[in-house]
């Protein structure tokens, strides 16, 4: 899509750039097209000055300075609504796979030590029924609350904003306080982006007020939780299990994390199905496309920029 309208230069290694490399390869561009592992804050748009505008490819934009990119009169965007269906999916697929101990059983087939069925063998946790916490109750939430319905679960969720009554009607779901949530919950799902208020929301203290039989889905980004205050819960046994596709030092998972049974771990892979990437790209370019077409980018996170520049 892009190279239909621009000359475009694509980074070529599957590890992300340095700062330094974006400088250099991004020297006299007018765009930006970013993955969620390239910080942009005022210091990169001051050493590229000829860039106008910076297209995430991912929906949370917590690499972004949205207020210093406003105040260099820099459009950002990011890639909301397509992807929500893709990342409920996996959150899902992480709260199945530790609560009924999918992983362990795979490495024990794997092992080739399988003594066959045994009654007292990998027990798990009932999914079917059980009371499910959104954490975040927007749209990815939502589409988590509509898969719990088939499995009759008790769907209870904390916001800051409560759904409307025909929302909450319609996906059968109750707006409760953060502790209620926590000491009802079985599975506690979180859906928030990374900020300030959530940096850390679920901590020691929160973990203690979590069931010693819960288990923990973080699917949205990893500082949401004190990484070594769950190691500690996990390994005392405070909460039962936890399944994580993002990490509060990403890359890096702390290798104490790592070596429990009781928890699933994923490389930050919830939007990673083919349509969904491809979807997020389209998304990404498209607004570029458009902001350079003299229109406003479908997606802009501070479209105030748009308004000062046709004022001038
Ligand atoms: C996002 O879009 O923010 C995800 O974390 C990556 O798909």
């Amino acid at each position: 899509m892009l190279r239909e309208h621009f000359d475009v230069r694509v980074w070529p290694h599957d590890r992300p750039p340095t700062r330094e490399e974006i400088i250099r390869d991004a020297s006299g561009c007018d765009a930006l097209v970013t993955l969620l592992t390239e910080k942009v804050d005022g210091d990169l748009l001051a050493a590229l000055p000829g860039v106008r505008i910076v297209a995430n490819v991912a929906v949370g934009f917590d690499n972004f300075d949205v207020p210093a990119a406003t105040k260099a009169g820099v459009v950002m965007t990011n890639t909301p609504g397509v992807l929500d269906e893709t990342t409920a999916d996996m959150a899902f697929a992480l709260l199945m796979a530790t609560a009924r101990r999918l992983i362990e059983g795979d490495k024990l087939m794997r092992s080739g030590t399988w003594g066959g069925w045994g009654i007292m063998q990998l027990l798990g946790h009932d999914v079917h029924h059980a009371t499910l916490g959104i954490v975040g109750f927007g749209r990815i939430g939502r589409a988590v609350a509509r898969r719990a319905s088939g499995f009759s679960m008790t769907v209870l969720y904390a916001d800051e904003f409560p759904a409307t009554p025909e929302v909450e009607r319609e996906l059968n779901v109750r707006r409760v306080s953060m502790d209620e949530l926590l000491a009802a919950s079985d599975f506690v799902t979180l859906h928030v982006p990374l900020m300030q208020a959530t940096h850390h929301l679920i901590n020691s203290g929160s973990l203690k007020k979590m069931k010693r039989s819960a288990h923990l889905i973080n699917t949205s980004r990893g500082p949401v939780v004190e990484e070594r205050a769950l190691y500690e819960a996990l390994r005392d046994g405070v909460i039962a299990g936890a399944g994580l596709d993002v990490y509060e030092f990403e890359p890096k998972v702390s290798p104490e994390l790592a070596a429990l049974p009781n928890v699933v771990l994923l490389p930050h892979i919830s939007s990673a199905s083919h349509a969904t990437r491809g979807k997020m790209s389209e998304v990404a370019a498209g607004n570029v496309i458009a902001f350079f077409a003299g229109e406003k980018p479908p997606t802009a996170l501070n479209p105030e920029v748009l308004t000062a520049h046709a004022k001038v």
